[in-house]
């Protein structure tokens, strides 16, 4: 059984709650946190109880701060790539999961907090929420995806000038701009992550899981975005779920879903 130092994991009503758990460091990335969150959506994607996974941060001050500043004075010319590599690649795992993943921004979501975010499906804030990207005041640049992620978000302009400036931005900003769905008061915000998550967890997990292989393929030049939607529609089909579905709308009664 992997044992969590950084991060705490619970299971509740079918919902994952991830949350960073180092408060006093504002709930910064340090290279062992960034490991964990590898396993923490290795069990997302395999525990059958989970259909939904909530990231958040300790505390009612930060998200997650960014990388871990501390833990930098090792990256040197060798290791520098992989330290970005590895990033992407575990932020990755958030990206594609087949289940919804919703950021719960409660505070500073800096650096690599705000691309944790972006690698979510969704990201909901608190009105007390900051976000940026404030590598190029230490001499770097967004490197866990942050570049990408964000310019598809928001558009280059607004990307350009966030990544440029390394200035924080307000929830309500970012709810302007397409960078957060929502904006609500922090006592309100799991309450609005679970409602949107409760619902979607009503919906064919299938058609669910197709739908993040297609949205994540319109990011992906190596892919034809229409020619993967065709296949996810096919395989769609081929589920009992679709079946259950569409009989269960002619005979105006709530579908039954299983996932298969
Ligand atoms: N990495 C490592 N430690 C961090 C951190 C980070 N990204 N962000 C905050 N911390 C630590 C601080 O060093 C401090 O630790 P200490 O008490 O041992 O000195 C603690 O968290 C509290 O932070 P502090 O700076 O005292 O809080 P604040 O309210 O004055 O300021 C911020 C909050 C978010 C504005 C400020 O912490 C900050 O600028 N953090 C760095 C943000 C950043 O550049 N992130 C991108 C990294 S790529």
């Amino acid at each position: 059984m992997f044992s969590y130092k950084n991060l705490n994991l619970d299971v509740k009503n079918n919902i994952l709650y991830i949350t960073v758990n180092r408060p006093d460091k504002l709930n910064a990335l340090n290279f062992q946190t960034l490991d964990e969150f590898r396993e923490a959506m290795s069990e997302a994607y395999e525990n059958d109880e989970v259909k939904g996974i909530i990231i958040t941060g300790a505390g009612e001050k930060a998200f997650v701060a960014g990388a871990d500043i501390s833990e930098f004075t090792q990256i040197n010319e060798i290791n520098s790539r992989k330290f970005s590599e590895n990033g992407q690649d575990t932020f990755s795992l958030i990206e594609k999961c087949p289940k919804p993943v919703i950021a719960a921004v409660n505070g500073f979501a800096l650096g690599g907090g705000c691309e944790l975010a972006l690698a979510c499906h969704m990201r909901v804030a608190s009105d007390n929420a900051k976000l940026g990207l404030p590598e190029v005041t230490l001499g770097i640049l967004p490197g866990y995806g942050g570049t990408q992620r964000l310019t598809l978000l928001v558009g280059k302009g607004k990307a350009f000038e966030i990544i440029m400036t390394g200035d924080m931005i307000t929830a309500e900003h970012a709810l302007q701009i397409g960078l957060v769905n929502y904006m609500v008061p922090q006592a309100e915000l799991m309450a609005k992550c679970e409602s949107i998550l409760n619902k979607i967890i009503q919906r064919a997990p299938v058609a669910i899981a197709q739908t993040v292989e297609c949205v994540n393929a319109v990011y992906n030049e190596t892919k034809d975005g229409y020619e993967v939607e065709a296949n996810s529609f096919a395989i769609c089909t081929k589920t009992d779920d679709f079946k259950e579905g569409t009989k269960a709308f002619l005979e105006k009664r709530k579908p039954e879903f299983k996932g298969k």
